[in-house]
């Protein structure tokens, strides 16, 4: 090999190497131009310096030094791509054509589900939504709700007390009074909420659960309305073909008191059932007096339940710390 042809293909490295950086431009994937400039120093550049030795000894300082800027041209432009791929942090290599990956973008709990058709359905029925505070005094949690002062769910057992007078409510019927001392009757509120009790966690029974409450009064309002409200919200809810059944129950505010069952299927293969699904029962006059109002002119009703239960016999859920678990296999099940 002669200088001259030496220095042809030295020149000819060099404008390969120019042509690749001035076609870099945006859509260029980088990584690709970086593997072809590396190509060439391993395979051009590399046989370049074979051929410094072919050469005749007085050529060699000259073809050394244009062999040497070569060598630096080609780093440099590998560091310049290099910078460019650090700067874009990969985002050159998007593909927008690509399909997106399915990903999860989280859905409504189960019992959530529930609250939520439950207030729907008592909305066409004319109830308005009210919510109370989860810390609560006694009074609003007992002493307003005729609970006698020695009620044994007044003891600590059952009760989470943060103070000497506060404590953590243990159902939402504090929120009946706190509704008709702030509204005049008629009222019609559903009350959802967070209620607490000192209870083991365990499959049946969670110290933290939702409660739903409801309460319509007005004057002339009697058992037939409870009755027929409360059947037509199971009819809807459950389905028209569901048989409901009223019986007595106890609680110290509402009198006469009766909880309402439905028979429903649970998924377990054994067919329909009887489940109670909620207590209720004709305001308490007590109740009604402590809220500031006259109970011989209104009268009404007032029910609570479990919408998790509810929430439990509607999708087959025999655990209730399933709904706290917060595992996305189980979750996704509900999702929408
Ligand atoms: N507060 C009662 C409970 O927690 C439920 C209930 C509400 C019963 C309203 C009757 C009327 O069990």
């Amino acid at each position: 090999m002669i200088l001259s042809d030496y220095l042809a293909q030295a020149d000819a490295l060099a404008q390969a190497c120019r042509a690749l950086l001035d076609g870099l431009d945006p859509a260029t994937r980088l990584d690709v131009a970086k593997g072809q400039l590396n190509a060439l120093k391993d395979e051009r550049l590399a046989e370049l310096q074979g051929a410094l030795r072919a050469l005749p000894a007085e050529d060699r300082r000259g073809a050394g030094g244009a062999f040497n800027s070569l060598k630096t041209a080609l780093q440099d432009a590998l560091d310049a791509v290099g910078a460019r791929q650090a700067a874009t942090s990969g985002t050159a290599s998007v593909d927008g054509t690509m399909p997106a990956r399915r990903s999860w973008r989280g859905s409504l709990h189960p019992v959530t589900l529930v609250i939520d058709e439950i207030c729907e359905i008592f909305r066409e029925l004319g109830f308005t939504i009210a919510l109370g505070p989860e810390a609560e005094t006694e009074w609003y949690n007992f002493g307003a709700l005729n609970f006698p002062a020695d009620h044994p769910a007044m003891e600590l057992h059952d009760t989470l007390y943060l103070g000497d007078d506060t404590l953590l409510r243990t159902h939402t019927s504090p929120v009946q009074v706190r509704t008709l001392q702030r509204f005049a009757p008629p009222v019609r509120v559903l009350a959802p909420g967070q209620v607490y009790r000192r209870d083991f966690f365990d499959a049946t029974h969670a110290p933290a659960f939702m409660q739903l409450e409801g309460l319509a009064i007005d004057e002339g309002v009697s058992f037939v309305d409870l009755k027929a409200t409360l059947a037509e919200f199971a009819r809807r809810f459950y389905g028209a073909s569901r048989r409901v059944r009223f019986g007595p129950s106890y609680f110290p505010f509402v009198e006469p008191g009766a909880q309402m069952d439905v028979e429903v299927d649970l998924g377990d293969g054994k067919g329909l059932r009887w489940v109670e699904i909620l207590g209720c029962g004709m305001v308490h006059p007590n109740v009604i007096e402590a809220a500031g109002l006259d109970s011989e002119k209104y009268t009404g009703w007032a029910f609570g339940m479990g919408p998790a239960r509810i929430a439990m016999s509607r999708y087959g859920v025999n655990d209730i710390r399933t709904l706290y678990d917060s595992d996305v296999r189980f979750l996704e099940q509900f999702a929408r």
